[in-house]
């Protein structure tokens, strides 16, 4: 049944890694990462998955995702998935047996083509109701060798599936989706880029907007004036010290100014605070003027 799906968007579907335990040591990454997905509509993941950084990883061995489809598991004729909720109300929630069938015939490897060593991935739920997801729990999620994600729908999932299937719920923002299928890739995004090897800069990932708890400063790259908008001159000043100054400044800046509040959680340094203080001076004496 997976496999249909594999066929249908054009051999997505993948073998979880074959080697060795499913938890990390803290500190260091593995070089490659297995998703498992649980969604009603797998065809939503054939276009991200195959372009760029994704399609790159997944060619390099970092990656690989299998595409679960859940109607494929409900065991009555019709393969129905949702039903009307308890107690009445609007709107369809998603039944819970196809998705504990889903989830446990695959995790526990009785799934073709699975081999069932890695016993205990994460199971996550994606719902607007699930903690925040940031890069830090990015970061966390790369250290897993392999990590299934179960995608909601309808007006909501049966609780069951939370209170005992779901091992976390991550939201990826506070918006309601048609589901939880593009929170799925977001997270599958996040997490494949953190995964060594991926990226091509491993200075990148350091740099990163959020790394440090700071938002990045502006690039620049060639021309050196565009329609009259010149660079910096202190990026051409060849200087590096000064350079890394001025990145740094203009992080504090954009974080200061777009999302100050961001700062009380940041690793500052003494000049960084003062660097603040000034910022904050300015735009005293400026809403004052
Ligand atoms: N499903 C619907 N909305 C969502 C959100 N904001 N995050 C994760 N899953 C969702």
């Amino acid at each position: 049944m997976a496999e249909d799906v594999a066929e249908n968007t054009a051999g997505l579907m993948s073998k979880p890694p074959a080697s060795g335990a499913d938890r990390v040591p803290f500190g260091s990454r593995p070089a490659s990462i297995h998703f498992d997905v649980f969604t009603l509509f797998p065809e939503m993941f054939g276009g991200p998955l195959q372009a760029s950084m994704l399609k790159r990883a997944q060619e390099m061995g970092s990656l690989s995702v299998a595409l679960h489809d859940i109607r494929e598991y409900a065991n009555d004729k019709h393969h129905v998935t949702d039903e009307p909720p308890y107690g009445g109300g609007g709107g369809m929630v998603m039944k819970a047996e196809p998705v504990f069938c889903a989830v446990e015939a695959v995790l526990s490897g009785s799934e073709p083509g699975q081999d069932g060593e890695d016993s205990e991935p994460p199971v996550i739920l994606l719902t607007p109701q699930g903690r925040l997801f940031s890069q830090e729990i990015a970061r966390e999620l790369a250290g897993q060798r392999r990590i299934a994600l179960v995608c909601g729908r309808y007006e909501g999932v049966d609780e069951r599936v939370r209170q005992h299937l779901a091992t976390d719920e991550l939201s990826i923002g506070d918006y309601v989706l048609t589901g939880g299928e593009l929170a799925a890739l977001v997270v599958i995004d996040a997490v494949t880029r953190l995964v060594p090897g991926v990226l091509g800069a491993p200075r990148a990932v350091v740099e990163d907007s959020h790394v440090d708890g700071l938002l990045e400063g502006p690039h620049y790259t060639r021309p050196r004036a565009f329609r009259g908008w010149e660079v910096p001159d202190i990026l051409l000043s060849g200087d590096h010290g000064a350079v890394a100054r001025w990145r740094r400044e203009e992080a504090l800046r954009r974080t200061f100014e777009r999302r100050p509040e961001l700062l009380g959680q940041a690793r500052l340094t003494p000049q960084d605070r003062e660097f603040l203080l000034r910022l904050l001076e300015e735009a005293q004496r400026g809403r004052s003027a």
